[in-house]
């Protein structure tokens, strides 16, 4: 989106109006259009850079779990909370309808689908148990998944397994697969004529290895099942529109590669899919073919929702394919420089088109709690701790951000060469 399209699209937002400008003249500038920056021109990155707020006290390599707002999206977060403190329930009975379409338009762009195809919703979490719940499964139904899936929706496919009796047939993704076709036959595999969901990451959260979601789902629809995408991790962080994917359902969390606040996510319904999805609240005001009614959530901090322009603002104007190379160089950077040294593992694979920011590594002396503990005692480096035998995965999950700097991450290569 160019700047006349974005502050166009801001002013459709009641309360974002006065903030358009100032958020923009806040952001820093934009690169010549004819000269994008290299994912390695520092002085570039170091303009977006000074966008962040920087913690003093930790190297923030953690930015799985969620990524924190660039200075202009927090200053408008805050003054977003500020207005409709103001406004109180007069702007929630007059306004907020219309600003929630503008929103959700804005996103749909975004994500390239249509407006009726996508909704607001508070995390990936909820956008994908909305889902799995949102079936009328009936026992023996079989749905398929990995051991390197999310927790919190494996923990949903479970409780169909209770409720329902359906089964979960589990792969597990090898951490260096030797094709795309290793990985699509594994799926594959798993497949029955009872099959009738098929999740897939988009990008596995514990190694940050890019999964071939576009043939998966092309292989599944060949078999006739609907496949929902967990991308918690790829929506704002890889270049791709939601349709390029082929899928039927796509979950993503807006806090994560997008920068948007806390406890914003979109739930992505293909068009024919919505009919027969079931809401997991109660709704009677839309029709069975409205994706509204899969949003029904009562009271909820509207002000959030209203900074989502901001937070899009802010990366086009980095842009979706140069944000992409510089996570991507940020995370080779340093894998390249440790992934050779004796005594460690790096669980992540090699080659640079099945990875992004994410990588995850072992030093084989210590347990995955005591290396991450050791590297925020001795070195303030803050990462997370990944022990989970069953997906085949241990180590530290280290997730830069673009206000990662390669000067922080010589201190994380440092500190792991000292280590082995
Ligand atoms: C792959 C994946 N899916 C789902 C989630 C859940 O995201 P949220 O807590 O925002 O719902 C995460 C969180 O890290 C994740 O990494």
């Amino acid at each position: 989106m160019n700047k006349r399209d974005f502050l166009k699209s801001v002013a459709l937002l009641g309360l974002g109006v006065s903030s358009g400008n100032k958020i923009l003249r806040a952001l820093p500038p934009a690169p010549s259009e004819t000269e994008p920056a290299a994912a390695n021109s520092e002085d570039f990155w170091e303009k977006i850079q000074a966008g962040y707020v920087r913690d003093p006290d930790r190297i923030n390599l953690e930015n799985g779990y969620y990524c924190v707002m660039p200075k202009p999206t927090l200053e408008a977060s805050v003054r977003h909370a500020r207005e409709q403190n103001l406004q109180g329930t007069y702007y929630l009975r007059t306004r907020q309808a219309d600003d929630k379409v503008a929103t959700r338009s804005m996103l749909a762009k975004f994500g390239g689908c249509e407006l009726g195809e996508l909704i607001v919703t508070r995390n990936t979490t909820e956008s994908l148990d909305t889902v799995v719940s949102g079936f009328d499964w009936r026992q023996g139904d079989e749905a398929v998944m990995a051991f390197q899936d999310y927790p919190s929706m494996l923990a949903m496919f479970k409780q169909q397994a209770r409720r329902y009796g359906i089964v979960n047939r589990m792969v597990s993704v090898p951490n260096h697969p030797e094709s795309d076709d290793e990985i699509v036959s594994l799926y594959e595999r798993a497949i029955s004529p009872k099959t009738r969901l098929l999740m897939v990451c988009h990008v596995v959260n514990i190694t940050g290895q890019i999964l071939p979601v576009r043939k998966i789902c092309d292989m599944a629809r060949s078999h006739g099942v609907p496949v929902m995408v967990d991308g918690a991790h790829s929506f704002a962080q890889l270049d791709f529109k939601i349709p390029d994917l082929g899928c039927d359902y796509f979950g993503a969390s807006l806090h994560k590669w997008l920068g948007a606040p806390l406890g914003l996510g979109i739930l992505y319904v293909r068009r024919d899919r919505i009919p027969s999805l079931w809401p997991l609240l109660g709704d009677a005001e839309y029709g069975s073919d409205d994706i509204r009614k899969l949003n029904h959530i009562g009271t909820n901090p509207v002000h959030s929702e209203l900074t989502i322009p901001d937070a899009i603002g802010f990366h086009n104007r980095i842009g979706s394919a140069r944000k992409e190379s510089r996570l991507r160089f940020l995370q080779q950077y340093w894998t390249t420089q440790v992934r050779d040294l004796a005594g460690i593992t790096l669980n992540t694979p090699f080659e640079p088109s099945r990875t992004c920011a994410i990588a995850n590594v072992r030093v084989n002396s210590r347990s995955p709690d005591e290396l991450a503990r050791v590297l925020l005692e001795r070195h303030r480096i803050w990462t997370v701790a990944i022990d989970n035998p069953e997906a085949s995965v241990r180590g530290i999950r280290v997730t830069p951000n673009l206000f990662t700097t390669t000067a922080e991450l010589d201190t994380l290569i440092g500190a792991l060469r000292e280590l082995t």
